[in-house]
């Protein structure tokens, strides 16, 4: 039947195959591998970063829109301000401003409400607030400066950091147009 070298050709040509497939499937999972580490790990890294980034951006976008369409606005809040809170608020002010029509180191802030900015005759305005003379402190105006001062008027020389809270503002406003 089959002598030597025909077993031998048969025998070498499955190792062969057998090779070949090895190195196959090597070559299969050293390319598509999804597990973390090994020789391609830069690959891996970037499929990895975009996966996460992508769940990541979802998560903030839906986050941002609910915070963005639940916050009431200035105008809903100062409807149902309180001004009796507000006299307790105006202490982070009386360091600097009195209600007496008398200036220290800010100007008088009794009448403010609805007055023109930089009005107080005797006191020595920046140049920040001189050049908004023309316009006036309406409660939403007070709104914007009282948030953050220096970026609503650049260049002020209020010394304030600003009241971070909408209530506390609405508040304080409400109370400061009791005072004339
Ligand atoms: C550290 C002192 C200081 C504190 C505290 C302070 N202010 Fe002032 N404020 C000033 C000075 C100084 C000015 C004048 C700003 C300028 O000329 O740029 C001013 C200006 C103002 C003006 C403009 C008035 C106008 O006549 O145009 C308003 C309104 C005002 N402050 C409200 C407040 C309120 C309300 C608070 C408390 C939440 C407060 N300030 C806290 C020093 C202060």
């Amino acid at each position: 039947m089959f002598d030597t070298m025909t077993i031998t050709k048969a025998l070498g040509a499955l190792c062969g195959a057998f090779l070949i497939f090895l190195m196959g499937s090597w070559a299969a999972s050293a390319l598509y591998d999804t597990k973390a580490g090994g020789g391609h790990g830069a690959g891996h890294g970037e499929e990895g970063a975009e996966l996460t980034q992508a769940y990541t951006i979802e998560v903030a976008e839906a986050g941002t829109g609910d915070a963005a369409a639940a916050g009431p606005t200035f105008e809903e809040i100062f409807a149902t301000a309180d001004a009796t809170k507000g006299e307790k608020v105006f202490g982070k002010c009386a360091a600097c401003h009195k209600l007496d029509g008398s200036d220290g180191v800010g100007p008088h802030l009794n009448g403010v409400v609805d007055r023109a900015k930089a009005a107080s005759a005797g006191f020595a305005y920046s140049d920040a607030l001189k050049a908004m003379a023309s316009d006036t402190w309406t409660p939403a105006n007070l709104n914007a400066f009282l948030t953050n001062p220096k970026s609503y008027a650049k260049g002020t020389k209020m010394s304030f950091a600003g009241l971070p809270k909408a209530e506390d503002r609405a508040n304080l406003i409400a109370w400061l147009a009791t005072q004339q």
